[in-house]
C-alpha cells in the first residue's frame, strides 16, 4: 500500500455554510476544491480537521472507532476558531454515508479507511483578521491505510525539548492546522541536528506531547500521562488506553511529571506515543541536552504491546466493543 495519508477514495462528502445555515450535504467526485484567493482560511488559518479509522470486519460491514467523539471534538475546534460548528447529525451521518459507499475500499485489518473530515473558512475577506469567517466549507476525504508499522514497530528517538513550545496555550487542545505549522520548524531542525524521529515538547521542563501523539510512561502496574487541559491534543487513542488500562488493573495517574522525573522513570518504565496512525509507538530513546539516554533496553515492553493489543482487539472485532466504541456500516 502507498504511504500514509496519499490514496484516496474517488469521492468525498461535502457541505457549504452560508447565510447562517448548512446546505444539504452530498457525496461528489473528489476534484480539486474552488476558493476565491481571498477566502479567509488562506490567510488567517481559519481551519480544523479530525482524523479517525473504519475497519472492515470478516462479515463485510464497516466499524468506525469512536465516531460521536470525534465528531464532538471537531465541533469544540470549530468553536474555538470561531468557524460556524458543524451540527453533530450532520457530520456523523457525512462519514457514515461516505463510509457505506466505501466499504468495498476498505482493506482488511491491520489496514483500515482512515477519514479525514476538514472544516475551512471560505469568507471573502482579507480585512477579515478580527473577524470570523461566516462562509466555510466542511468536507470529508476518506483514504485506505496499511498497517503504520508494516514490518513490525520501531523503537522511536525522541528530542526532548524543554524551551521550545509546540503551540500557543488557548489552541493547544483544537486541531487546527497552525499548530503543525508550529511544530514544524522545531521537528525538521531535531531531525537534522539529532537524527530523531520526534520531538517530545515539554514546555516550562513539563512533559507535554509531540507534533502529532500523546505521551505516556507504562510500567507493570501504571500508566502515566499529562493530565487534560487547553495546551495539547486529547487524543482518543490516549482516552481509549487509559479506559482499558484502568479495566486490566492499572493505576491511572494523570499528572503533571517533569523532565526531571521523566529521565529518571526511563530506566523501568516503557514509554510510547499514543495516536490514531500508529496506535502506540514505543520510544526507545531519548535525546536531552545532547545526552542519549536508553528508555529501559530500548525495545518495545511487554506492557505497551499489550494495551495495544487490547485496542486492537476491539477495532478489528476480535474482542467485545464493551464501551460502544464503534459505529457499525453495512
Ligand atoms: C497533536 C496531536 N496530539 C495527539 C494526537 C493523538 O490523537 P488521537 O489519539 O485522537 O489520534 C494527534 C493525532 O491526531 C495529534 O495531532
Amino acid at each position: 500500500m502507498s504511504q500514509f495519508g496519499t490514496e484516496f477514495c474517488n469521492e468525498l462528502s461535502i457541505v457549504r455554510y452560508a447565510d447562517g445555515a448548512w446546505q444539504v450535504p452530498s457525496i461528489e467526485p473528489l476534484a480539486p476544491i474552488h476558493m476565491h484567493p481571498a477566502a479567509h482560511v488562506l490567510h488567517y488559518a481559519s481551519s480544523c480537521f479530525e482524523g479517525f479509522k473504519a475497519y472492515r470486519w470478516k462479515d463485510g460491514n464497516a466499524r468506525i472507532f469512536r465516531l460521536d467523539d470525534h465528531v464532538g471534538r471537531m465541533r469544540k475546534s470549530a468553536a474555538s476558531l470561531r468557524l460556524p460548528v458543524p451540527d453533530a447529525d450532520m457530520l456523523a451521518n457525512m462519514v457514515k454515508d461516505l463510509v457505506a459507499h466505501h466499504v468495498r475500499d476498505i482493506p482488511e485489518p491491520p489496514s483500515s479507511l482512515y477519514l479525514r473530515p476538514t472544516l475551512i473558512g471560505t469568507l471573502q475577506n482579507i480585512g477579515a483578521a478580527a473577524a470570523p469567517s461566516t462562509e466555510a466549507t466542511l468536507f470529508v476525504l476518506a483514504s485506505p491505510v496499511g498497517d503504520y508499522f508494516e514490518g513490525g514497530p520501531h523503537s522511536l528517538k525522541l528530542l526532548v525539548e524543554d524551551k521550545r513550545s509546540r503551540t500557543t496555550e488557548q489552541l493547544g487542545s483544537t486541531k487546527t492546522g497552525g499548530n503543525y505549522a508550529a511544530a514544524l520548524a522545531p521537528t525538521l531542525e531535531a531531525k537534522e541536528k539529532y537524527g530523531v524521529d520526534q520531538v517530545l515538547f515539554c514546555p516550562n521542563g513539563y512533559v507535554q506531547e509531540t507534533g502529532a501523539a500523546n505521551f505516556l510512561l507504562i510500567s507493570d502496574d501504571e500508566i502515566i500521562t499529562k493530565p487534560l487541559d487547553t495546551s495539547f491534543l486529547h487524543g482518543m487513542t490516549r482516552d481509549s488506553i487509559l479506559k482499558l488500562g484502568a479495566e486490566l488493573g492499572y493505576k491511572i495517574s494523570e499528572r503533571e511529571f517533569t523532565v526531571t522525573e521523566l529521565l529518571e522513570r526511563v530506566s523501568t518504565y516503557e514509554a510510547t506515543l499514543s495516536g490514531t496512525a500508529a496506535c502506540l509507538s514505543p520510544v526507545g530513546t531519548l535525546i536531552y541536552n545532547g545526552e542519549e539516554i536508553t528508555v529501559r533496553d530500548g525495545s518495545t515492553g511487554a506492557n505497551t504491546a499489550r494495551l495495544q493489543k487490547a485496542l486492537q482487539d476491539i477495532q478489528y472485532g476480535l474482542a467485545k466493543d464493551t464501551h460502544g466504541w464503534l459505529t457499525e456500516v453495512g
